[in-house]
């Protein structure tokens, strides 16, 4: 299930071990249904199985298309990310639950917005 993994984890990201022993995480997005994360490769991957209204270009941690705000919980990263986060951001195409967590999702895609400035 995890073989992926072995050709792209970067140090400072999760290891398969840790990966292997994550449990499924309840995920409350702020304004639709509980969803839950049971071992997809990312919370978008789980966001998109359940249809959540999330949004996503490159799937590789670039674009800041899939960012959204984490308000409560911890998430660990799959893959090392280059778009530029602000505090309070995750990227949910790189990242997994590494308990409940609570997201909101933005009202306008920040990875456009932000690419203006
Ligand atoms: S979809 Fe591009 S950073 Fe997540």
């Amino acid at each position: 299930m995890w073989d992926w993994l072995w050709k792209r984890r970067p140090s400072n990201c999760l290891s398969v071990q840790e990966l292997q022993a994550l449990a499924p995480a309840l995920v409350q997005l702020q304004g639709h249904p509980d969803q839950h994360w049971q071992g997809e490769r990312s919370l978008l991957d789980a966001l998109d199985k359940a249809d959540a209204p999330v949004r996503s270009s490159c799937r590789s941690g670039n674009c800041g298309a899939c960012v959204a705000y984490l308000e409560s919980g911890e998430v660990g990263y799959t893959k090392e990310v280059t778009f530029p986060l602000e505090r309070g951001e995750i990227l949910m195409c790189s990242c997994v639950p590494l308990s409940t967590i609570r997201i909101r999702l933005p009202d306008k895609p920040v990875g456009a917005r932000r690419n203006k400035h």
